[in-house]
């Protein structure tokens, strides 16, 4: 397969590190030879035929900034059959020979159609902050949400500790808890709740009780937004009309989502794209650059998409050990 221009897009909701990943695929793809597309708001910029060219120059001053400077979008047409033919259409008609995708399941999703279905090339590049893709133990913008909302929940534990008051913190996550319990365990969080599993509020005020008898007066239990942001609310009612305590809530929100990149989310980004570009050069395609033990790896589309990726039980008994 001859590949020279390649398009790229940002889909789903956007994640911290975005933008060092079309950098490192336009720079090492310029480099390679190829021809570079921006293609904006995600597939919502195919089905308009609206793109922009890029160049080395043209990313130049993004790798430090949050967000997507392609916009990210959740494209509902590419649900419907008419709406893939026509995004397939528009990409042959630009001249595109691949088309390199920044996202999640969605993403993934409309970008596996298109191959299936109208024989379009496709690559996929974790990008998000749930980190809650199949396949690959690391997403785009995973560790900056994490470190956005510990650093929320260390400014959240000073003054629950100066007022001896019970917090419920709630972060992002809609079908996972992995923010949350990463956020549980850095922060030392009494309790976490996650869509996943089943956290016993009786259990819970419990360990709030044996807490202070202890002399420990303040506490933080950090939950997962789930399929309903706001949750904490309820929460904090049924914990209320059991215990009689009153937790003050804190709902962490879309904050977690901007915000300049962490180290780690640059550099992973900057690797899956420098390796996103190698395998258009092999001709791999149909597959997400993953990470595995460490490795960089690639996992074909197939097997990532409507699968669900487990957050580890350890991680759960630890951060519960640790909040004694
Ligand atoms: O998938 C990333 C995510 O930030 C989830 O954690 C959250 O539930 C959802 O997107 C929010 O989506 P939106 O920005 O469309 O409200």
């Amino acid at each position: 397969m001859n590949i020279q221009k390649i398009g790229i897009l940002t889909s789903g909701g956007d994640s911290p590190g975005m933008n060092a990943a079309i950098r490192a695929v336009v720079r090492s793809g310029i480099q390679s030879g190829f021809e570079c597309y921006g293609i904006l708001h995600g597939y919502q910029g195919l089905l308009q035929k609206d793109l922009i060219p890029l160049d080395a120059g043209s990313v130049a001053n993004t790798i430090q900034r949050g967000g997507t400077f392609l916009k990210a979008g959740r494209c509902q047409e590419m649900y419907q059959a008419e709406g893939r033919k026509l995004a397939a259409e528009n990409f042959k008609s630009l001249g595109l020979d691949a088309l390199v995708t920044i996202g999640g399941d969605g993403t993934y999703t409309g970008a596996l159609a298109l191959t299936e279905e109208h024989g379009v090339p496709v690559l996929g590049l974790p990008g998000t902050i749930d980190n809650d893709i199949f396949g690959t133990d690391y997403t785009i913008g995973f560790d900056t949400a994490v470190n956005t909302a510990l650093e929320a929940i260390d400014r959240i534990r000073d003054t629950a500790a100066s007022h001896d008051r019970l917090f419920i913190v709630e972060v992002m996550g809609r079908e996972s808890g992995f923010i949350a319990v990463d956020v549980a365990l850095a922060g030392g969080a009494e309790a976490v709740f996650i869509p996943e599993n089943f956290t016993s509020i009786d259990a819970t005020i419990q360990h709030i009780r044996q807490g202070i008898a202890r002399g420990k007066m303040s506490s933080i239990l950090v939950a997962s937004e789930g399929q309903n942001p706001g949750r904490a609310y309820d929460l904090a009612e049924q914990i209320r009309r059991k215990s009689q305590f009153e937790a003050k809530v804190c709902v962490l929100g879309h904050v977690q989502r901007g915000g300049s990149p962490t180290a780690r989310d640059r550099i992973m980004a900057s690797r899956m794209g420098g390796m996103a570009v190698e395998c258009l050069k092999k001709g791999e395609l149909g597959v997400m650059i993953a990470e595995q033990k460490g490795e960089l790896v690639t996992v074909p589309l197939k097997s990532v998409i409507g699968k669900t990726k487990k957050v580890p039980p350890q991680m759960m008994s630890l951060a519960e050990v640790l909040s004694t």
